[in-house]
């Protein structure tokens, strides 16, 4: 069975998510991805493991790209027709299947994405996409649950948006890129801040431990598992010395300390040695720390002082390659109008 997979952020973030945990897919437009799968469960499933899926879309096999073949499968009071690639053909179609079908009521689309998951689940609708060309017809069978991503975002004990925090979705889709069955394998973030990267990998089915050197963190990363009934193993530790408490451990994913908030440009050259020396540290010990075959997926801060671009992720170039190979990087990842650039890397201890 073949569907489209509608993703939230068209960077290269999705892009790896995407490449790392669905096999074969293909965009077929900017942030629309094709895929098969055996049926519509394990499609389903997919999509909700992943932190860039917004909706999903099954293809109707059989249904022929017309008005009437629509009209014949609307069920639900409402309805919704989005043409892929020729979108200003979406009105003309929603109002021929509502002549012929005489009843019900359609909501035009505002774009290519079709309806949004709010408007989804506050109204009954059945959605469709269609491609004339190829005469193909999908309907939507799944669209994320943005009250629960809203409830991580913002609703739990410690939600506090000037620490820097890291949005739920990118701690899941940098999770994603860690290729694992969760069950039964132990990831840690020993930057654990207040917790989202282990929220993330616990509701993915992870045994999850944490770390952070100011016990107050530990404490915020305790509590907000603790409103979502989750446990781990959580330490104050310094970081460069994770392996005097973890051990066999499976992956690392983690956003590390990226330096002050709000530098001034000349502060930048004097913090980015500091910040290198901390993750070569890291790294170091992180050898012990995993298995042989273990992950680690880490942002790199990159800094522009007007001058120059210190690209903290250099640190990983030579002098590691005995410990690590290099899977991925150059994966970019920023928040809107963030003054520091994220990169994320992808390592795999030998
Ligand atoms: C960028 S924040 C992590 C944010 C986290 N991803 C979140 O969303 O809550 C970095 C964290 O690293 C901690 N930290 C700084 N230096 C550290 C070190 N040497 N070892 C361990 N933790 C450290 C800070 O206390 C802070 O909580």
């Amino acid at each position: 069975m073949r569907f489209i997979l509608f993703v939230g952020a068209s960077n290269t973030l999705a892009e790896s998510e995407i490449e790392t945990q669905i096999k074969g897919a293909i965009l077929i437009q900017p942030n629309i991805y094709l895929f098969e799968s055996e049926d519509s469960q394990s499609a389903k499933s997919l999509a909700a493991k992943l932190g860039c899926s917004i909706k999903l879309a099954q293809e109707l096999q059989g249904v022929a790209s017309t008005s009437q073949s629509i009209a014949d499968l609307v069920k639900s009071k409402n309805f919704s027709v989005t043409v892929l690639g020729g979108f200003k053909e979406s009105s003309r179609m929603n109002q021929e299947i509502k002549e012929l079908l005489q009843k019900g009521r359609f909501i035009l689309p505002k774009d290519q994405f079709g309806l949004t998951p709010v408007l989804l689940s506050k109204h009954k609708i059945d959605e469709f996409f269609v491609d004339e060309e190829a005469d193909e017809v999908w309907q939507t069978i799944w669209s994320h649950d943005f009250e629960h991503w809203i409830k991580k975002d913002r609703r739990m004990p410690y939600a506090n948006a000037k620490a820097g925090i890291l949005p739920p979705k990118i701690a899941r889709s940098m999770i994603s890129l860690v290729p694992l069955e969760p069950a039964g394998k132990l990831l840690v973030d020993p930057f654990c801040g207040s917790g989202r990267v282990l929220i993330e990998a616990a509701e993915l089915g992870y045994t999850i431990g944490g770390a952070d050197i100011l016990a107050e963190q530990v404490k915020e990363t305790k509590a907000n598992l603790d409103f979502l009934g989750f446990e781990a193993r959580l330490e104050v530790l310094d970081a460069t010395h994770l392996s005097d408490k973890f051990s066999r451990v499976d992956a690392i994913v983690t956003e590390p300390f990226l330096g002050k908030p709000n530098l001034r440009p000349d502060q930048i050259r004097y913090l980015v040695p500091g910040l290198q020396k901390l993750y070569l540290g890291c790294l170091k010990n992180w050898v012990e720390v995993l298995k042989p075959g273990g992950y680690i997926v880490i942002v790199f801060p990159t800094f522009d002082d007007g001058k120059h671009i210190y690209k903290t992720s250099s640190v990983i170039d030579g002098k590691l390659e005995l410990s690590y190979n290099l899977l991925k990087r150059d994966i970019l990842y920023s928040r809107p109008n963030a003054d520091v650039r994220r990169e994320i890397v992808v390592l795999q201890k030998k």
